[in-house]
């Protein structure tokens, strides 16, 4: 077991109507002047946006708007978004929106806090020194970036995506209100689930000796987000389905479910990232096609801990054989992936036959140009990368 710090210092706000209270909440932060930052347009369709700017106004705050970010959220916004805020004296961030728009928000935090190429910290070549406080309306239980220390973005010459990790991105608070989910497409809705199962996946499937609370924490986790993301798919209108679900998202990115342990293992992370980079899938969608072929490449290195997932997350009975045991618990996951119709191959995420050219361009970037392997469960390089891209095709 490993010793940790565990930080989690968001003030969460959940419940019905809770996005009436955002003004109040850019007020007990300080705020003198908001970026209010959205996507693509569903928080002005649903009447959201026009909410939370009456909440602003109510506190007399005065805001600018920044809309457009679109999904897998590109560096041209976010250098917009800087100079926005440098001109207009904003001093508090708040996205409305989903992980696409909270990043999008982080990054230009960074941008605002540092007196250097934002790029340079998703590129690992500077760290950064603080962050401009940033608040979160969410309206997509997926990403978890309303908790988590991570924001992505991709570079839109070169299609790279990167992540970048501190705790000065740490949301100041977020407002989570199931029922602005209501409207999501049901695709988004299982991208989201599949991303929040992913998450805790990453940090259960370790290759070292895990705390048993925080194992047991997350087998019930995974457990109710697989029962209640089929519910919200059933009635996108399921109160309860619609808050489990948003509560797990939040709880399964925020450092909780992998005390104890190392960091996770994120290898299913950097390959799918290399996808959404260069083809724009849906990041959940891309993470449920590459899964299972990342998990049959590593079950040997410890075939019992997918054992132990087989039999605590779908019940399977136990053959004596942990690794026909671990296989069953991969082809069962699928078979969740499928009934929420998720792709289980890049073939059915729709990015077609991959060359041996794109294979090797998405592995060399993968590894940063050689720079990095990547994975814990089982440490890969360039050519186990490549394996699993083909494996998935
Ligand atoms: O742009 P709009 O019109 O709002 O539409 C969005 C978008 O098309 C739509 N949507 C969101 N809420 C809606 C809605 N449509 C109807 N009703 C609503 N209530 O859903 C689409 C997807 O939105 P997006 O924000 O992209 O989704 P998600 O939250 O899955 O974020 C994905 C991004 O987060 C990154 C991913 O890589 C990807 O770029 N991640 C961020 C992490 C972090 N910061 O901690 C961790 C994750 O692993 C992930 O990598
Ligand atoms: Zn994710």
């Amino acid at each position: 077991m490993n010793d940790f710090t565990y930080f989690a210092p968001t003030k969460v706000v959940f419940g019905k109507g809770a996005e009436g209270q955002v003004g109040k909440l850019c007020k007990e932060q300080g705020a003198t002047k908001v970026l209010v930052h959205f996507g693509g347009g569903s928080a002005k369709r649903s009447g959201l946006l026009d909410r939370v700017c009456a909440a602003l106004e109510e506190e007399g705050l005065p805001y600018v708007t920044l809309g457009g970010v679109v999904p897998n959220p590109r560096l041209s916004l976010v250098y917009e978004g800087i100079e926005l805020c440098r001109r207009e004296g904003v001093d508090f961030l708040l996205a409305v929106g989903g992980g696409s728009v909270i990043d999008s928000c982080k990054a230009i935090g960074y941008g605002l806090a540092n007196d250097f190429d934002v790029w340079e910290l998703f590129d690992k070549k500077r760290a950064a020194a603080g962050c401009a406080p940033v608040g979160a309306v969410l309206t997509i239980a997926a990403a978890g970036s309303e908790m988590s220390d991570s924001t992505v973005i991709t570079k839109d010459e070169g299609e790279l995506k990167r992540g970048y990790n501190s705790n000065y991105c740490r949301c100041k608070f977020a407002v989570l209100n199931p029922e602005l989910t209501y409207t999501l497409p049901e695709y988004q809705t299982a991208c989201g689930v599949t991303d929040i199962m992913m998450h805790i996946m990453e940090r259960y499937f370790v290759n070292v000796e895990t705390m048993t609370v925080t194992d047991t924490m997350a087998e019930a986790v995974i457990r109710d987000v697989l029962r209640y993301g089929k519910a919200a798919l059933e009635d996108p209108r399921d109160y309860r389905a619609r808050a489990e679900i948003m509560w797990a998202g939040s709880l399964a990115h925020n450092g909780l479910l992998c005390a104890g342990g190392p960091n996770g293992d994120w290898a299913s992370h950097q390959i799918e990232m290399e996808l959404s980079g260069m083809f724009g899938v849906a990041h959940g969608a891309g993470l449920a096609a590459i899964w299972g072929s990342w998990a049959r490449y590593v079950l040997d290195a410890k075939p019992q801990r997918f054992a132990q997932f087989a039999y605590r997350i779908f019940d399977l009975p136990q053959t004596g054989d942990p690794t026909v045991d671990g296989l069953r618990g991969i082809e069962a996951m699928e078979d969740y992936f499928r009934s929420i119709r998720m792709p289980v191959n890049l073939r059915e995420l729709g990015v077609g036959e991959l060359t041996e050219e794109q294979i090797d361009e998405l592995a060399e970037k993968c590894t940063y140009f050689g720079r990095r392997t990547i994975g814990q469960f089982k440490v890969l390089g360039k050519e186990d990368i490549k394996a699993i891209y083909r494996m998935a095709q």
